[in-house]
């Protein structure tokens, strides 16, 4: 291929030093309209008030830019998830709190961007009901999915995958939001 890896020096822990924080990859999984960016956003409202440096990768955003090309069918999907995957790996080597919040619906697709980040990745699994989900249709994406209108829509036409074994599980229709954002700070407390 004719590429050398380049040691620029400075690594990871000399950054993290300069800004006083671990970082992580905070993975939230979970349906569309589970609150994801809601908790997320939360999150890092009260992460950066403590002078902790966050930046959120979100799906809906991404998909505007970095992945426009790409659509729902699980192939793309899949790609969706390694690219952001590798995105967060540098995010997390710039020493930032990296949070993700992607639907990312297939397990083997979470766990290969577990291999890529190891102790560093934690999946965060926002636990909403379907029914839940389709009642509070935030961007009246259910009603449309049901029609017919919006094929391999997560949890209506195509699968969602729960994760078996996530470090967090915040039951996001029967907590309140600022309950999900506090049982993810807390156990980030812990490893800072
Ligand atoms: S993922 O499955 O590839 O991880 P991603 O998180 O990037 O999905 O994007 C999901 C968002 O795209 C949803 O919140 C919703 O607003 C929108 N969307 C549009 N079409 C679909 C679809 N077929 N399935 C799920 N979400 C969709």
């Amino acid at each position: 291929m004719n590429i050398t890896w380049h040691d620029h020096g400075i690594g990871k822990k000399g950054r993290e030093k300069l800004l006083g924080q671990k970082a992580v990859l905070l993975w939230f999984t979970g349906l569309s309209g589970s609150g994801k960016s809601t908790i997320a956003s939360g999150l890092q409202k009260k992460l950066m008030a403590e002078g902790k440096l966050c930046y959120i990768l979100d799906g809906d955003n991404i998909r505007h830019g970095l992945n426009s090309d790409l659509g729902f069918g699980a192939a793309d999907r899949e790609e969706n998830i390694r690219r952001i995957g590798e995105v967060g790996r540098l995010f997390v080597d710039a020493a930032v709190i990296t949070i993700v919040s992607f639907i990312s619906p297939y397990k083997k697709d979470r766990d290969k961007v577990r291999s890529l980040l190891g102790k560093h990745f934690i999946e965060v699994f926002v636990k909403c009901s379907i029914d839940e989900c389709e009642k509070r249709d935030p961007k009246g994406l259910y009603v449309k999915a049901r029609n017919g209108e919006i094929p391999d829509f997560t949890g209506v036409s195509a699968p969602y995958e729960e994760p078996l074994n996530a470090e967090i599980v915040v039951d996001s229709d029967r907590l309140s939001v600022e309950e999900c954002v506090s049982r993810v700070y807390d156990y980030l407390c812990k490893l800072q």
